[in-house]
């Protein structure tokens, strides 16, 4: 098994485990991610997503190129498929999921922090859309995910460019959120993933899909979305929980339901 999976407390961990090559993605492992995926999205104890690489050198060194060179025309048309759904697959899920990146994160390996919620980096972190270097371009959502979470001018300077940048340089243009120092990534990042937790799963799957749907269309129609969204929670046993641990000075217990 090449990705790891592991509960903790409310926390699903999936870790790329191939450090031998800086976990980059082959196509069994790739599989195997998107099997995960479709457990996790259908599993309610499972409140936050952390996705993670083996080892202290690399998050994920993108498409496996090894693999690559031996494919033909044909079955690399199917793994740009296969890659671009399974990070759609990811992003979609209904739990908040952080990329705790842990050192080299290029090709498909950035494109697989933008598809996660948050970002916290270790400060050994390198980022970047190699892709055009290799007379490609990013195909699993780079070039979409990176302009709407940085703008376009810098989108495209940096997949232009190709150029791997550190964390520092990441956190400065809003493509991770946190940057900690690499024996506290860990920590951090459960740390961020308990206080999500604590919160009332549904709010945070409707929250997760007002933002997430509503950036892509105009204030009106996100507005709209809002209040749908709003509307699925009214009738929820947890929002009367947290009504009721507010009168009663009580932290909230809640059930996801
Ligand atoms: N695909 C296949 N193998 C990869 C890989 C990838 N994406 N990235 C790293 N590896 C392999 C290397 O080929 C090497 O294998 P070897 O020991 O058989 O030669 C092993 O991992 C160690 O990598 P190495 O380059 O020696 O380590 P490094 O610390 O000097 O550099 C990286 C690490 C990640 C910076 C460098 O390997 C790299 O730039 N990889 C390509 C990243 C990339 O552009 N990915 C985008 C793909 S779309």
């Amino acid at each position: 098994m090449t990705i790891g999976y592991e509960r903790r407390g409310h926390s699903a961990f999936l870790t790329i485990r191939r450090p031998e090559v800086h976990n980059c993605l082959n196509t069994a492992t790739l599989l195997q991610l998107r099997e995960h995926i479709g457990r996790i999205a259908v599993d309610r104890e499972i409140r936050v997503v952390i996705v993670t690489g083996e080892g202290e050198k690399a998050f994920c060194a993108g498409a496996d190129l090894k693999e690559r060179s031996t494919m033909t025309d044909q079955q690399v048309r199917h793994f740009i498929r296969t890659i671009r759904d399974t990070f759609s697959e990811l992003e979609r899920l209904p739990q908040p999921v952080i990329a705790a990146i842990n050192g080299a994160a290029l090709g498909g390996g950035t494109e697989l922090a933008l598809a996660c919620d948050l970002r916290v980096a270790s400060e050994t972190a390198r980022l970047g859309l190699t892709e055009t270097a290799l007379g490609i371009i990013p195909g699993a959502g780079g070039t979409q995910r990176l302009p709407r979470l940085i703008g376009r001018a810098k989108a495209k300077e940096l997949i232009f460019t190709a150029r791997r940048i550190t964390a520092a340089e990441s956190l400065e243009i809003g493509l991770v959120n946190r940057v900690v120092p690499p024996d506290q990534l860990l920590q951090a990042v459960s740390h961020l993933a308990e206080e999500i937790a604590a919160n009332a799963p549904l709010a945070l799957a409707q929250a997760k899909h007002a933002i997430d749907c509503g950036v892509e269309v105009d204030l009106a129609s996100g507005l709209a979305i809002e209040s749908q969204a709003y509307q699925v929670l009214i009738p929820t046993k947890d929002r009367l929980e947290g009504l009721a641990a507010f009168r009663e000075k009580r932290p909230p217990i809640y059930r996801g339901e």
